[in-house]
C-alpha cells in the first residue's frame, strides 16, 4: 500500500509538469560535452550480409526462412548498403550522393552510436577465427569518425549474433553463450577500446526477449499459448532464462572491461534498455499498480539485478519458479556498476490492469497482467506515428529521465534511442517534408532539456536514425530516418528534419511548432 501511495505522489508530480513547454529550445541550455548524434545498428543498415568473410547472423536466417513474417517480405541483404558507402572510399568514390559518415559530419553531430555485427567478426563465434576483414571494417570507420570530430558510441549486441550460435546454443535460452559473448567483447575491446570510449553490452534486451521468445515475432520465433502459436518454445519461461544468460552476459563482459581495459583505455560501459512510459489508465489503485507492475517488467527487470543483485520483487511474486535465481557467484560477479545507463525511449502509454478484469493478455505487456492503450475516454494520448502504439508525448521523456534517476542512484543517463516513423508514401514530397518528425524530435529535446534545467543526470541523447533503414518485422514499409533513402538508387537526401536538426545543432533552430516549413527552405 505504502509502494503505491508513493506512486501515486510520483504520478501527481509527473501530471502536474505534463504541460506542453512553451520555452525556446537551444542547445546552449544542454551542459557543455553533452553528446548529440544520430544511432543505427548493424543488421538494419550495413548490407553485404555474405561479404568478405561475415558469417550468416540470425536475422539474415530468419528473413530468408520467413519471410512472411516480415511486413514485405524483405531482408537486410543490401539495406541502405553503409558497408560499401559508410565514406568516400576505393569503391564509393565516384558516387553523386554523400556518403554517410560525411552526412553525420555535415549535420554537426559529436557522436555516433552503432552496432558491430558479431557475425562479422566472429563468424562461427568462439570456436572459429577472428575475421580481419570485419575488424578492418570498423576500424576505418571508427578512424573516418574520429577525423570528423565524431565520438563512436557502440554496441556490441544490437538483436543480431552469428546464427551458428543460435543452433549450437539455442540462441540466448543456453548457458554456454556467455563464454561467447564474453570472448566476442573481449576481441572488440582489444580491437577498438583504444579509440572506442563508449561501449553498450545489449540494445534493449528487454524488449527482445519478449519479442522472441514470448510473442515469437522475432528469430528464432518461439512462442507457446496464450501469446502465440509458434512451432516450439514456452512463453511462460523462455523469456526469462534468456534474460538471465543475457545479464550474465553483460556481467562478464563489463567485469572483463573494468578489470582489463578501463584503466588503460579511459572508456565507460553501460547497457541500452528499452522504456516506455506507463500512465495508469485511471486514477484506481489497480491500475496504479499495473503501471507500476509494467515498469518494473520493462525496465527493473534487466536494471535491477545490474544495481541490486535481484529481480524485482513483482516480478519474483508473479512468476515464481519460471524466474531464474541468482547464485551467490553470479551476484558478485553483479557487482561491478555500469557506468551509464542507456535509455530508449520514444512512447508513453496507458496501462489497464487485468487482474480485477480480464483483457487480452497476448500483448507485449501480457506477461505483467497489464493491458496497455492509447486511449482513454476516447481520447489519445499522443499524437499517432506510423507505428501502432508509439505516440509523441515528449512529456514523458522527462519524466522516464527522473525515474531512472531515482531508482539507479543518478547514474548518468545517454537517451541512446529517440525517433518518429512515418509511412512509406509514394510521394517523396510527402516523406522528406517530415514536419511530424521535426515536431516530434523538437518536443522530445525541449523536455530533455528541461529535465536538465531540474537537475538530471543526462549527458546525451541520439536520433533515431541517421537514415532510413530496415525496421526489423516491419521491413521498409515505415521510414524512421532524418534521411530518406531511395533503397533502389540507394540515394540518401535529407528530409526537413536533418535541416532541423543541424541548425539546432548550430545554434539557430526554428522555435515553435513547424506547420508549412519546407525541405529546402
Ligand atoms: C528500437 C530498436 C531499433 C529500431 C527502433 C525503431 O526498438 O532498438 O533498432 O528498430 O526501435
Amino acid at each position: 500500500m505504502a509502494a503505491a501511495t508513493g506512486v501515486v505522489m510520483l504520478l501527481a508530480a509527473a501530471l502536474a509538469i505534463l504541460a506542453p513547454s512553451t520555452r525556446a529550445l537551444d542547445r546552449a541550455e544542454f551542459p557543455p560535452g553533452f553528446l548529440f548524434g544520430a544511432a543505427t545498428s548493424a543488421y538494419q543498415i550495413e548490407g553485404a550480409y555474405l561479404e568478405d568473410g561475415k558469417g550468416l547472423s540470425n536475422w539474415d536466417v530468419f528473413t530468408h526462412t520467413h519471410s512472411g513474417n516480415i511486413a514485405d517480405g524483405r531482408n537486410g541483404d543490401v539495406a541502405d548498403d553503409h558497408y560499401h558507402r559508410y565514406m568516400h572510399g576505393t569503391e564509393s568514390a565516384h558516387r553523386q550522393s554523400p556518403e554517410d559518415v560525411e552526412i553525420m559530419h555535415s549535420l554537426g553531430v559529436n557522436s555516433y552510436r552503432f552496432s558491430i555485427s558479431w557475425a562479422r567478426i566472429l563468424p562461427r563465434g568462439r570456436l572459429g577465427g577472428v575475421n580481419s576483414a570485419g575488424i578492418a571494417f570498423y576500424d576505418q570507420l571508427i578512424v573516418a569518425l574520429l577525423q570528423k570530430g565524431i565520438e563512436p558510441f557502440v554496441t556490441l549486441h544490437h538483436f543480431d549474433l552469428p546464427h551458428e550460435l543460435e543452433t549450437r546454443y539455442g540462441g540466448w535460452l543456453g548457458a554456454g553463450i556467455r563464454e561467447e559473448f564474453d570472448h566476442y567483447a573481449d576481441v572488440c575491446f582489444q580491437a577498438f577500446g583504444d579509440r572506442v570510449k563508449f561501449w553498450t553490452t545489449f540494445n534493449e534486451p528487454n524488449m527482445m526477449t519478449r519479442l522472441t521468445y514470448m510473442l515469437g515475432m522475432y528469430p528464432p520465433n518461439h512462442c507457446s499459448p496464450p501469446f502465440g502459436n509458434c512451432n516450439s518454445g514456452n512463453s511462460q519461461w523462455e523469456p526469462y532464462v534468456a534474460a538471465h544468460n543475457i545479464i550474465m552476459s553483460h556481467a562478464a563482459a563489463v567485469d572483463n572491461y573494468k578489470k582489463n581495459y578501463q584503466a588503460k583505455q579511459g572508456g565507460s560501459i553501460g547497457i541500452v534498455i528499452s522504456m516506455k512510459y506507463y500512465e495508469p489508465l485511471t486514477n484506481t489503485t489497480v491500475d496504479i499498480l499495473a503501471a507500476r507492475r509494467a515498469l518494473s517488467f520493462e525496465i527493473h527487470w534487466f536494471l535491477d539485478p545490474i544495481f541490486f543483485g535481484e529481480y524485482p520483487k513483482e516480478m519474483r511474486e508473479m512468476l515464481s519458479s519460471n524466474l531464474p535465481k541468482f547464485t551467490l557467484a553470479e551476484k558478485i560477479l553483479l557487482e561491478n556498476k555500469v557506468d551509464f545507463i542507456g535509455v530508449n525511449h520514444y512512447t508513453a502509454i496507458y496501462a489497464k490492469d487485468c487482474i480485477s478484469s480480464p483483457c487480452d493478455l497476448n500483448t507485449y505487456e501480457g506477461n505483467a497482467l497489464v493491458f496497455a492503450t492509447g486511449q482513454r475516454d476516447g481520447v489519445q494520448i499522443g499524437k499517432s506515428t506510423a507505428l501502432v502504439g508509439f505516440y509523441d508525448v515528449p512529456e514523458a521523456m522527462e519524466q522516464i529521465i527522473k525515474y531512472v534517476n531515482q531508482r539507479y542512484e543518478n547514474t548518468p543517463i545517454y537517451v541512446t534511442e529517440n525517433g518518429y516513423s512515418q509511412h512509406n508514401s509514394n510521394s517523396m514530397e510527402d516523406m522528406i517534408n517530415d514536419v511530424g518528425r521535426v515536431n516530434y524530435l523538437r518536443g522530445y529535446l525541449s523536455s530533455i532539456s528541461s529535465a536538465v534545467r531540474r537537475g538530471a543526470n543526462v549527458h546525451g541523447y541520439f536520433v533515431w536514425s541517421i537514415m532510413d533503414n530496415f525496421e526489423w518485422v516491419f521491413g521498409f514499409t515505415v521510414r524512421f530516418g532524418m534521411y530518406h533513402v531511395d533503397f533502389t538508387t540507394q540515394e540518401r537526401t535529407p528530409k526537413m528534419s536533418a535541416k532541423w536538426y543541424r541548425d539546432f545543432l548550430m545554434g539557430y533552430a526554428p522555435l515553435g511548432e513547424v506547420q508549412t516549413l519546407r525541405a529546402d527552405s
